[in-house]
């Protein structure tokens, strides 16, 4: 906490809210002194004039990180449905995402599922590696879905129908 109310102070982007990631019962052993923890803190910070998109969220997430969830080679990776919902609920449908410890790039993938746009910056190769993978798979994905899309709706039309 120290260190992000710092950040916050030179940045003069106040803390407005912390939210409790709630992880659900499927989290690793953790350390042998304290407790396991079962929830990670994220911080909203925000300039003059911000607004969030829904004034009824709550600050508690249950978000499950199970056991059965893909993993890509990343110890912290972050669930996809995790980041889709922090982009939604922080930022406009035109905004540019900013991730400068992008990973394994769950939060790339999640500005695309989103609309949105984004920038990532990880300093491991292999990590990078790991986020362009995930991002062609998206990519190929939605391409496949469009065409279908696009199938169906052929077919759906009078003049194409036998
Ligand atoms: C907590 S992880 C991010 C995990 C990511 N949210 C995901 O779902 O995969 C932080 C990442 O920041 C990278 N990193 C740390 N310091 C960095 C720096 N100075 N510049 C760029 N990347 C950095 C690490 O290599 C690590 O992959």
């Amino acid at each position: 906490m120290p260190v992000l109310q710092r950040a916050s102070w030179e940045a003069d982007w106040p803390i407005e809210s912390m939210l409790v990631w709630d992880k659900g019962p499927e989290v690793g052993m953790g350390g042998c002194r304290g407790l396991r923890s079962q929830y990670e803190l994220i911080a909203l910070l925000a300039q003059d004039g911000y607004q969030i998109a829904n004034r009824s969220t709550k600050d508690i997430w249950n978000v499950p990180w199970g056991g059965s969830a893909p993993r890509n080679n990343h110890p912290a990776e972050k669930p996809t449905a995790l980041m889709v919902k922090l982009i939604e609920c922080s930022t406009r449908p035109d905004a540019l995402i900013l991730d400068p410890f992008a990973g394994s790039g769950t939060s790339l993938l999640a500005a695309q599922r989103t609309g949105r746009r984004a920038i990532g910056i990880e300093m491991e190769e292999e990590h990078c590696e790991t986020a362009a993978r995930r991002l062609s798979e998206e990519m190929a994905l939605c391409s496949a879905n469009a065409g279908d899309e696009r199938r169906a709706e052929n077919e759906r039309r009078p003049e194409n129908q036998l």
